[in-house]
């Protein structure tokens, strides 16, 4: 069982190492793992990810790495030395096979992104495949999960199509997660946190309704205690 705190992700999205240091001490203990994307990776944020987990907490690089096989090999082994525990790849056969052999034991588990959210059917014709988003989704899903693959990085209502495929060995991350009532900015397929859990998300990724937040430390806590009551039912 993951302890419900341990399944809230707070995404990082902040301009400065010096900002992240502020969240992080605001947040203190009601948030035990964070998520570092290309924002703060690309301004100091990969020297502060190796301070975060030597202080105890987990860390979510989201790198989305795709390159060469022997790149993204060397590149997944610097990462596990920094002591995060997820990395984001695209779900590319070579890339996935080339994370997952580099990955070794070091505790650092590989999530794959099948096709970003951004994407629709038309703009995976204008890439050249002739796949909609959902065949081409299932198609990576499975690829993953017979390569090793550790999790997914999907939508809350991807999670419940996903997770029959994947079966349970497999960790569901799930981003676009809005509270009830919060706003839901630039998000266009939203669920709440007991909604995203129940159907099959483990961890959830928040952003802006928590680091926007008046409170962010309150934000945080009633999230995980939604993902509580929710996790209890499953
Ligand atoms: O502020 P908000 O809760 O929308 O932030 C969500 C986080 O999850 C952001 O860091 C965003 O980049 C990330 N993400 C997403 N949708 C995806 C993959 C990642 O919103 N499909």
């Amino acid at each position: 069982m993951i302890d419900p705190r341990d399944r809230l992700i707070v995404a990082l999205d902040l301009p400065s190492v010096a900002a992240a240091e502020a969240m992080v001490a605001r947040l203190g203990d009601a948030v035990s793992f964070y998520k570092i994307g290309y924002q703060l990776a690309f301004a100091g944020g990969l020297s502060f990810a190796q301070e975060l987990a030597r202080a105890g907490r987990q860390v979510f690089l989201d790198l989305k790495l795709h390159d060469i096989g022997n790149t993204v090999h060397k590149g997944v082994e610097s990462v596990a030395r920094l002591g995060a525990t997820f990395l984001t790849v695209h779900a590319y056969p070579q890339t996935m096979k080339a994370a997952v052999e580099a990955r070794g034991q070091a505790g650092l588990r590989i999530l794959a992104v099948t096709v970003l959210t951004s994407y629709d059917d038309t703009d995976l014709a204008a890439a050249g495949y002739d796949f909609t988003v959902a065949e081409l989704v299932a198609e990576r899903a499975a690829q993953a999960r017979d390569i090793g693959v550790d999790g997914l990085v999907c939508s809350a209502e991807e999670a419940a199509t996903l997770r029959p495929l994947v079966g349970t060995g497999m960790a569901l991350v799930t981003p676009g997660i809005r509270p009830a009532g919060a706003e839901r900015g630039d998000q266009k397929r939203i669920m709440t946190p007991a909604a995203a859990i129940a159907a099959g998300a483990d961890y959830l990724v928040v952003g802006r309704p928590v680091v926007a937040a008046a409170d962010p430390k309150a934000a945080a806590q009633a999230i995980v205690a939604e993902i509580a009551g929710a996790a209890a039912q499953r």
